[in-house]
């Protein structure tokens, strides 16, 4: 019954809940008595806040209570990025970190009397100065101290080398780059949202999260009560990609409330408010060294970062340790990485991080060897193609990267590609092509699934973990039924529930193949408890059957002479249900290979020679991700982390006023994503190996690997176009036509 996932293709089966308006997300459970909270926050980025004048709040219509440093809500123990997002917990001290960070909370009967209300309430600060600019902070940036289990600065040099600069200075070719992006923000459909809701001692918290656990954690330590007193209900997330992982200040102060209240309350994030109130992606800058011999051979790669940080403490992108650090050969490695912690609000982890902008640098940095080689820019990524772990001397459990760039370039056409920059002229439009790799570590953590055989003849797949649109709904009903020889429409998934079958969530790409081996193991024990069940009560047509005589086949219970379905045992012996928790971890074995998915980006644009305005044509991305459960909702995945990545490549940034470290664009209006227009067609191809080093269902997980690297194929692109190399996301028309 496990083993390798047969690949289907189905529609979500939370697809009609969604389009039809009745899947709940956290703001949209049904709660009596709200009391509706509002976040206040700074008007200054750095400083301690005098006073507060609340009075006029207070006064004002339908106001339950506001809340301050000085007319606090009590939480307990400190902060933590991991945990809170941030070094500190809201309203407990009267320090000012960042612009737009939580001072106060408004309650009121009314969501709009909350926000009136807050709109009266007036700090006085102390302010003092703040340190806002990245680039401002970049030389007096520090070292984070080891991360990922490495040195911030790590170095692998040849026998005989004294140093990195040497090596490159050894190189019959070298190329140098330096490369930017500004900060970045989430920006999931579903604003940060939470009800929180005190049955007695017990506090039911409706949150969006990509861990009910963590946030369980998190809540209990900060409120003083056992982690049993809360249940963490988030059924539906409107996007994550790594934002929902903290359980950010509104939770927090919204559940202390409803305590000291009486009643539940209810806290939505303004779209502005989540700029600031939640996480974000660091500014990145870094310079890129390649050496290599004329024959694209890498010799040397010397790749230095600086991250922002924030001064509250935060998840910084770690853009070397993440790619140059293993993606290809090279004799000599350096990596360095630095923060530059600043007075703004915190990064924490985005889709891909570290990958994300690393990627950026080194696949542009191979772009540029290419050119100055004169050699194709995939030739040069299969010369210096990896098989075993740099440093580490393990292999890859399944590593066909090669095959994706095959595979890839065959679909995209790269043949058609004119490797001279500018000579492809239709009418106003500049046309280039270019590639880039994609990589993100195969992850996998413990988990544990129950499976239930019901009487009326459904089966139940369940697990606390989430699904933030990725389709983990369709995955625990697609193996659930593979497991047990049924059809998808007799098996009922649940998720989202911390009361289910314990599981840390969805984050690190790693949520199918962690949950996915456990839905085998639970399928197995609950096949195991219903023949227990059979041949030892009295009122069961099998009883007295030798349980090894009996065995399970497509929903029914075969002994040598009888056959019964299991609906029907249900029924017999008068069962509410029978079934059983299996868990599913990594063993030791998972230290005798290096996991990683992989893939190649091939995408072609034009530019227009006259305003210079960059557009996609298409896009082919292949993908080395495992085992694939469910092809429509994997593709959706990577459809999404392509888009993911044209936003970077093409629109995204953060921009941080300089006099006062407010986000200026901290909107949709001003802050720019990718609509319908911006967005090719995209072609995407799952090579579907089995990892079966990896896990028992060889899936190794995709959620974030579509993103990575396609700001370098499309920067890459741009210069096979126009013979601008732009170095600095994302790529406007006013840098190509300056
Ligand atoms: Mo991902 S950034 O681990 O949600």
């Amino acid at each position: 019954m496990s083993g390798t996932a047969r690949t289907v293709s189905v529609n979500r089966v939370d697809g009609r809940l969604k389009v039809t308006g009745a899947a709940r997300y956290a703001a949209d459970q049904p709660v009596e008595r709200l009391g509706y909270g509002y976040l206040v926050l700074s008007t200054v980025a750095r400083g301690t806040i005098r006073a507060m004048d609340v009075a006029a709040a207070e006064r004002s219509p339908g106001v339950l209570a506001v809340y301050t440093p000085f007319q606090s809500l009590a939480l307990r123990g400190g902060g933590n990025p991991f945990s809170v997002g941030h070094s500190w917990l809201p309203l407990q001290d009267a320090e000012v970190r960042y612009h737009g960070q939580a001072i106060g909370l408004v309650v009121a009967e009314t969501f709009e009397q909350a926000r009136d209300a807050a709109a009266l309430v007036r700090a006085d600060y102390e302010v003092r100065p703040a340190a806002v600019s990245f680039t401002d902070g970049i030389p007096g940036a520090t070292d984070p101290g080891p991360f990922m289990g490495e040195p911030a600065r790590l170095e692998f040099l040849a026998d005989g080398v004294d140093s990195i600069d040497e090596a490159l200075a050894a190189s019959e070719v070298t190329v140098t780059g330096t490369y930017q992006q500004p900060g970045k923000h989430h920006s999931a459909m579903e604003p940060h949202a939470c009800v929180a809701d005190w049955q007695g001692g017990q506090l039911v918290l409706y949150s969006g999260t990509q861990s009910t656990s963590l946030t369980v954690g998190t809540m209990a330590a900060a409120l003083g009560i056992e982690a049993a007193q809360v249940r963490v209900v988030s059924p539906h997330v409107g996007g994550g990609f790594g934002n929902k992982i903290a359980t950010w200040a509104h939770p927090l102060l919204a559940a202390a409330a409803a305590r000291t209240l009486g009643r539940p309350v209810k806290v939505v994030l303004t779209r502005e408010q989540t700029f600031t109130v939640s996480g974000n992606r660091s500014a990145v800058r870094q310079t890129v060294s390649l050496g290599a011999r004329r024959d694209g051979t890498l010799v040397a790669v010397k790749h230095q970062v600086w991250s922002s940080q924030s001064a509250s403490g935060g998840i910084f992108e770690s853009s070397a340790h993440t790619t140059s650090r293993y993606l290809y050969k090279t004799e000599n490695l350096h990596l360095d990485q630095k923060i530059v912690t600043l007075d703004v609000p915190p990064p924490t982890w985005m889709r891909a991080p570290g990958q994300e902008s690393g990627s950026f640098a080194l696949e542009t940095a191979l772009d540029e060897l290419a050119t100055e080689l004169r050699l194709d820019p995939v030739e040069l990524r299969l010369r210096n193609n990896a098989t075993v772990y740099p440093g580490r001397n393990v292999p890859w459990s399944s590593k066909h990267l090669a095959e994706c760039y095959r595979v890839g370039a065959q679909r995209f056409g790269w043949d058609r590609r004119n490797p001279v920059p500018g000579a492809v002229v239709r009418g106003e439009w500049l046309v280039g092509m270019g590639t880039a790799t994609a990589n993100y570590p195969g992850e996998r953590f413990p988990a544990s699934v129950q499976v239930r055989f019901q009487p009326d003849g459904d089966v139940s797949v369940s697990s606390a973990t989430a699904d933030l649109g990725t389709g983990m709904w369709t995955v625990l009903a697609v193996l659930g039924a593979q497991a047990l020889g049924l059809p998808i429409s007799r098996v009922r998934s649940d998720l989202g529930d911390s009361t289910l079958a314990a599981n840390i969530g969805a984050f690190g790409s790693g949520a199918t193949a962690s949950t996915g081996p456990a839905v085998a193991a639970a399928a197995q024990a609950a096949i195991t408890a219903l023949i227990t069940l059979a041949v030892t009560d009295e009122r069961s047509p099998l009883h007295g059957v030798p349980a090894a005589d009996v065995r399970y086949d497509q929903g029914q219970l075969v002994a040598p002479d009888q056959r019964i379905a299991f609906p029907d045992l249900l029924r017999a012996v008068d069962s509410p249900g029978v079934g059983a928790t299996g868990t599913a971890a990594p063993g030791p074995e998972h230290g005798q290979h290096a996991f990683t998915s992989f893939g190649a980006h091939f995408c072609e644009v034009r530019v227009n020679r006259f305003t210079g305005e960059p557009r996609l044509s298409r896009i082919t991305t292949v993908i080395d991700g495992g085992a694939i459960i469910n092809a429509k909702t994997a593709r959706s995945q990577i459809v999404g982390a392509v888009i993911f990545g044209i936003g970077q490549a093409l629109l995204e940034g953060a921009v941080v006023e300089p006099e006062t470290g407010r986000i200026a664009n901290g909107n949709f209006a001003d802050y720019l994503l990718p609509v319908n227009a911006d967005v090719p067609a995209i072609d995407v191809h799952f090579l579907n190996h089995p990892d079966l080093l990896f896990n028992p269902l060889g899936a190794r997980g995709i959620g974030e690997l579509g993103t990575v690297g396609v700001a370098a194929a499309i920067g890459n692109a741009v210069h096979n176009a126009t013979g601008r190399r732009i170095r600095e996301l994302p790529i406007t028309l006013d840098k190509l036509l300056a």
